[in-house]
């Protein structure tokens, strides 16, 4: 960046471009629009397991139904694209996470309800075994170890089949070493040559993920952490090796993940390599504002404010569960 120049007051005045409204509009340097919104939501296909997360409030689970209102809402509001996470069948999670390659599992089903009623929506899916793993975990798990290879194979398998029902973008999540060039390959050789991949590429072991995890209902199934396989939160350096190291193999995209409390690295992947980037403003994130909102503490202007930071530090766009809430403030 030049170095500012300066003239020492009163010429300088920095207040008189801050005056009114539209000066203001003028010199804004950065903006929040729809456009720049990624929605996450969550299906589930345990009846009776719809409705609001305690730990996240104002967001539902959604049945099929509830997934299809969501795509033309979000195709009203003008947000680009949709991220689907599945809550599935406690009993049905196995220790192989055979479901997670399934055509008909709650994820795969919910991305052709969505592309029925949305066609132009962009729909994004989640690469991870978690949601079908009896161990809670994003890889498949051999004597208390995360394997990576066998876990990338799988993951392989996860992709193209939600490629084949439809998926425009997938966010492989699990933070196994080789996958996004293995998914890459996966895709190419199978025809899906336009099926692009957001990588989860700086995911960090983090403690906002809290409410997610119930919102998914693998709270309680988590045996141990995940700090074996996502970046220890101290680690600047790591993060920005993971993300040229996935950007080399073929992802289209990459994220940061938390976002608040990681808007360095988001500053510093974009400055280094320039490419699409993106934050997911995580659970915990999401609840820590919402409750203080809800509470009186906080006002609305809190949401957009957090979303703008993203904006500044250099992010192509936001997940965010405040994304059709904040459309809506924007429109
Ligand atoms: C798991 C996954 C997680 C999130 C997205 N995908 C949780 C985790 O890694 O344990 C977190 C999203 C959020 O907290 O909003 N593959």
């Amino acid at each position: 960046m030049a170095s500012p120049i300066i003239a020492p007051f009163p010429a300088t005045r920095l207040r008189r471009l801050r005056r009114t409204p539209n000066i203001r509009a003028m010199v804004a340097e950065t903006n929040l629009t729809p456009a720049n919104l990624i929605w996450p939501i969550f299906v589930t296909e345990v009846a009776g397991a719809e409705g609001e997360i305690a730990s996240m409030p104002g967001v539902e689970r959604l049945t099929l139904d509830g997934a299809r209102r969501a795509a033309e809402r979000a195709a009203r509001l003008n947000i680009p694209a949709i991220c689907i996470f599945p809550h599935s069948d406690q009993a049905l999670k196995t220790e192989g996470c055979e479901r997670a390659w399934d055509p008909d599992n709650i994820g795969n089903l919910a991305i052709r309800a969505v592309k029925e009623v949305a066609p132009d929506l962009v729909v994004m899916t989640d690469i991870a075994l978690d949601p079908y793993n009896a161990n809670g975990h994003d890889g498949l798990v051999v004597d208390g170890e995360i394997l990576n290879d066998e876990t990338v194979e799988a993951l392989v398998r996860m992709a193209l089949v939600q490629a084949e029902c439809g998926a425009d973008v997938l966010g492989p999540s699990d933070m196994m070493d080789g996958r996004i060039g293995a998914l890459r390959r996966a895709l190419e050789e199978a025809g899906h040559k336009h099926v692009s991949i957001l990588s989860y590429a700086a995911k960090f072991a983090s403690a906002f993920y809290g409410p997610f995890r119930d919102a998914v209902g693998a709270s309680g199934r988590l045996v141990g952490d995940k700090k074996t396989y996502q970046i220890n939160p101290a680690n600047r350096g790591e993060a920005i090796r993971c993300v040229a190291r996935d950007l080399a193999e073929g992802a289209d995209m990459v994220m940061v993940k938390p976002g608040m409390p990681y808007l360095d690295i988001c500053r510093a992947v974009k400055d280094e390599f320039g490419a699409p980037t993106f934050a997911y403003q995580v659970s915990g994130e999401y609840a820590m504002l919402e409750q203080a909102i809800r509470n009186g503490w906080l006002s609305r202007e809190a949401m957009l404010e957090s979303l703008l930071g993203f904006r500044r530090a250099g992010c192509d766009g936001v997940l965010s569960y405040f994304a059709p809430t904040v459309a809506e403030m924007l429109a």
